[in-house]
This record gives C-alpha cells, sequence and structure tokens, in this order.
C-alpha cells in the first residue's frame, strides 16, 4: 500500500483547492493508498529565519511542527500538494513550508554534494492549483517554484491539477468535471506509486 502525504496549502479550509485535494485524496483511498493529511494552517511553524543552523547536521535548528511534517513527507512515495494562486506564487502557508526545506537543499547540495540532476527522485508528487484569474501565464511562477522544491525532495512532478477562473469559497462545485478529474488524478497516481 502506498503511502502519499497530502498537503493542504490554502488558508481557508473549505476553499477551491481544499476541496479539490479532498476529491484527489479520495481517488487515491480508494486505489488502496495509505493518505496522511497535513493541514499548514492548524500548525506552528515559523518562517526560514536563515540562520544556516543546517549547516552542520543538515537538520533545521528552529523546533517547531516542521519536523514531523518533513518526517511524514520523507516516509512517503508520493506528496500531494494543494496551493492557491497567491500574487503569482504559492500561499504563504505553503511557502514557509518549502523554505523551511532549504534545511534538506543544504543537506543535499552542500554537506552530501550531490551534482544538480544525479540523483534519481525517489518519489512523485502531483500539485494542485488554482487562481482567479484566467490569464496564461497565471502557474508559472508556482510551477517553477514547485519544481525546486520537489527536486530538493527528490521528488519527481508527475501531474500539475491546474484551474483559472476559481475565487470565491465553493466556486469549485459549480464544476463537476474538476472534481471528477482531481477525483481520477488521485488514483491514477496512486497506481504509479
Ligand atoms: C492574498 C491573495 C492573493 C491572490 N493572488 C492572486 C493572483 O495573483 N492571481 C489570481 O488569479 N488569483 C489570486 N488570488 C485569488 C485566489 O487564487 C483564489 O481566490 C483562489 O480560488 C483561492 O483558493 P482557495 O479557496 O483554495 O484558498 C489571490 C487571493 C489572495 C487572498
Amino acid at each position: 500500500m502506498p503511502k502519499i502525504t497530502a498537503v493542504f496549502g490554502s488558508p481557508r479550509r473549505k476553499g477551491n483547492t481544499a476541496t479539490l485535494l479532498r476529491q484527489a485524496i479520495k481517488g487515491a483511498r480508494d486505489a488502496g493508498a495509505e493518505v496522511n493529511e497535513i493541514v499548514l494552517r492548524d500548525l506552528k511553524m515559523s518562517p526560514c529565519l536563515e540562520i544556516y543552523g543546517c549547516k552542520q547536521s543538515g537538520q533545521c535548528a528552529i523546533q517547531d511542527d516542521f519536523q514531523g511534517v518533513l518526517e511524514q513527507l520523507l516516509t512517503s512515495q508520493g506528496i500531494i500538494l494543494a496551493s492557491p494562486i497567491f500574487f503569482y506564487t504559492v500561499s504563504a502557508q505553503t511557502k514557509i513550508l518549502m523554505d523551511r526545506c532549504q534545511s534538506q537543499w543544504v543537506k543535499k547540495y552542500w554537506i552530501d554534494k550531490v551534482p544538480f540532476g544525479a540523483r534519481r527522485p525517489s518519489r512523485k508528487a502531483l500539485f494542485i492549483s488554482v487562481g482567479a484569474t484566467k490569464g496564461k501565464k497565471l502557474f508559472e511562477g508556482s510551477l517553477l517554484t514547485i519544481k525546486y522544491f520537489f527536486d530538493t525532495l527528490d521528488t519527481q512532478l508527475w501531474r500539475s491539477c491546474l484551474y483559472r477562473g476559481l475565487d470565491f469559497e465553493g466556486d469549485v462545485l459549480k464544476h463537476p468535471d474538476y472534481l471528477d478529474e482531481v477525483y481520477q488524478a488521485g488514483k491514477e497516481f496512486t497506481a504509479v506509486l
């Protein structure tokens, strides 16, 4: 049974990305995955303080909920990350998690001295995102951000489910096709883990 960690990155508990993520989780569980849910807004997680307390050991020196989240991510075969677009990138809650993973970047590239691109990814990720507007470049910033975040975690981005034109809580419920698509993505994701 593959283990997946699902990360709710929105400050809204019942927002569009949370609704989509719950559908993806349902698909993954129906396909036999064990899914562990992390709701970032409920956690105590400081932003990275750039003190490089991680320089010797690769472990973040700030003691809070980050350590538990990292443990979950690193012991999973799959990660499903859902974040809304805030100013053309991920939410602040999601970005805090990413920045705290700089300790993993330090471990990989400074301590273990892995040449960039040399290590085979050991897990896969599904990214879910929504934004209110409809511009062509809406997801470009966040896709670049998650590419390097997932690389840090030796994770390959398997698929992105991206939806435009969703703003208010519940907007996504007007699009059953989106809900079906992420449910299927959750199922198919489990099958490739
Ligand atoms: C702080 C903030 C910044 C936002 N920035 C953007 C943006 O750059 N582009 C966009 O299309 N929508 C933007 N939005 C709208 C959200 O992406 C949209 O409401 C989305 O549906 C929220 O998803 P959620 O319900 O999962 O939180 C922003 C919303 C907030 C609160």
